[in-house]
Parts: structure tokens; sequence; C-alpha cells
């Protein structure tokens, strides 16, 4: 049987959380970011900035923010922006106007932030195919004013997530994830009383996973983890940037 490297790769993937002391070569990162560059990318807009963090002062800063020690501890690390400032600045003061309206709009947010995360995955995705390992950072919005202050962020740039990457020092198991048919309904929405039998074996397949995995055993659910995680509003500080932005305001 034919086999396919890339769909090889993707099925294999796992959050790699402990870094041997290795940096990437400059041959590795620029490769991860070819791979970024050739996302799709929304009307060609390419609403993206990524920021490589070679400054080993400004890593701690960073990693002081997300509270993970692979922020820091890594081969290499990415931040991921969403970017409209490139296409703001482009053309004549009259264009730049004529531009204004349409960049504070909730369908450009949507866009910068699909084009970075689609960016993003792509990048992934190399440097698991270069037998690196990954992890994303969403932990740096835990402070997204000072990440913007930090990376010197213009209006209408706004940190997303970031990207740490580096050679593996743990083979963590797989973790499993829903049914097929429950993220995967054909012609219209399936109801959730169809998904929910499914999310319930689900959630006792999880829970043996987790009490056999070789490290961070517990005891646990999906449903119990989503419920506690949205019982509890976090970065609430994420919307008033976004409007300071100039981003998302209508
Ligand atoms: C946008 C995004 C942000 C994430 N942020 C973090 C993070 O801050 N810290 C972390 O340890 N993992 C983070 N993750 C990794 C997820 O926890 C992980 O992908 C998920 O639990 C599934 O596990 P797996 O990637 O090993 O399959 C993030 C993933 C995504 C897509």
């Amino acid at each position: 049987m034919m086999t396919y490297k890339a769909i090889e790769t993707i099925l294999n993937h796992r959050s790699i959380r402990k870094f041997k002391n290795q940096k990437l070569t400059v041959e590795q990162v620029e490769t991860i970011i070819e791979a970024a560059q050739y996302a799709s990318t929304s009307s060609y807009v390419m609403a993206y900035t990524i920021i490589g963090i070679t400054d080993e002062k400004l890593k701690e800063e960073l990693a002081a923010v997300s509270g993970q020690p692979y922020v820091k501890d890594n081969g290499h690390l990415f931040v991921f922006c969403g970017d409209l400032h490139r296409s703001e600045q482009l053309g004549t003061s009259e264009q730049q106007n004529a531009m204004q309206e349409s960049l504070e709009t909730s369908e450009q947010f949507i866009v910068a932030t699909v084009d970075a995360a689609l960016a993003a995955q792509n990048a992934a995705t190399a440097a698991e195919d270069l037998g690196l390992g990954i992890c994303f950072l969403g932990s740096l919005r835990n402070d997204i004013n000072r990440v913007n202050e930090l990376l010197q962020l213009p209006d209408k740039v706004i940190p997303l997530f970031g990207l740490a990457v580096g050679y593996p020092d743990h083979q963590p198991e797989q973790k499993p994830r829903l049914p097929l048919e429950v993220v995967y309904h054909q012609n219209f929405y399936q109801p959730f009383e169809k998904q929910l039998p499914l999310i319930q074996e689900f959630d006792e397949n999880l829970k043996s996973y987790y009490a056999k995995r070789t490290s961070n055993k517990r005891v646990d659910t999906w449903t119990a983890q989503i419920t506690r995680k949205f019982s509890n509003p976090i970065r609430l500080d994420v919307t008033p940037f976004l409007k300071m932005k100039n981003m998302n305001k209508k």
C-alpha cells in the first residue's frame, strides 16, 4: 500500500512539552517558515506576521507571561500574530483612509486570525515532518498587553499564540480525539442528542486513557474538562485589547 508522508506525520501528532537543549538551525527555521507561507490565505492578504524569538531575555519574559517552562526551553520559539497593519500601510493616505472601516470589522479580524492559524499549522506539520516536536502556546494570552508591549506590535497587529519547536525529550502517548461522527456531519448539523451517546462513550475511553498513561495520570473525562473550562471565564482583557488595536470593532 502506498504511504502518504504528510498524512502519516499529521496522524502521528502529539504536543511536546519537554525539549532537548539543542537549537534549530537557520535552515530548519527557514524551511518551517516557508511551509507556513504556502498555506492558503484569504484573498491573498497574508494577514499574519511570525516573530522568531532568539533573545534569551525576551524568551524569559514571555515564559513568565505563560508560566510554562517550554516557552523558554526549546529549540526555537515563534509567535504568530494576526496582522492587518501591513495592509493598512499600503497605498496613498487617501487609500489608507478608505480602508479603515473595513480593517476594523469582525470579518477582517477573522481573516487575520484564520490566516495566522493556517500558517501556524503548516509550520507545525513541517516541523514534525523534520522529526521535531511542537507545542502551541495560547498561554501567551495570559497577559496579551504585556506580549504586545514586549514584541512592540503596532496598531492592528495582535499576538495570537506561540509555537515552541525543538527536539523532543519525551514521547507522550497520543491524546484520543472525539469520534469522527461527532465532528463530521453529513449535509446538515446533527442534533446534539445524536452526538451525546458517542461523547459518553468517548468519555469512558478517555477515562481509561488518563488512568493508563505513563505520565500525568488523572481521573477525568472530556465532558468534565470542558464544563470546568467554560465555567471559568478567562483572559477578559482580550476583548478591550482587540478594540484598543482597532480590530473586531464592528
Ligand atoms: C491555539 C492553541 C493553543 C494552545 N496552547 C497551549 C498552551 O498554552 N500550553 C500547552 O501546554 N498546550 C497548548 N496547546 C496544546 C493543546 O493543549 C493540545 O493540542 C491538546 O490538548 C491536544 O493534545 P495533542 O496536541 O497532544 O494531541 C494549545 C493548542 C492550540 C491549538
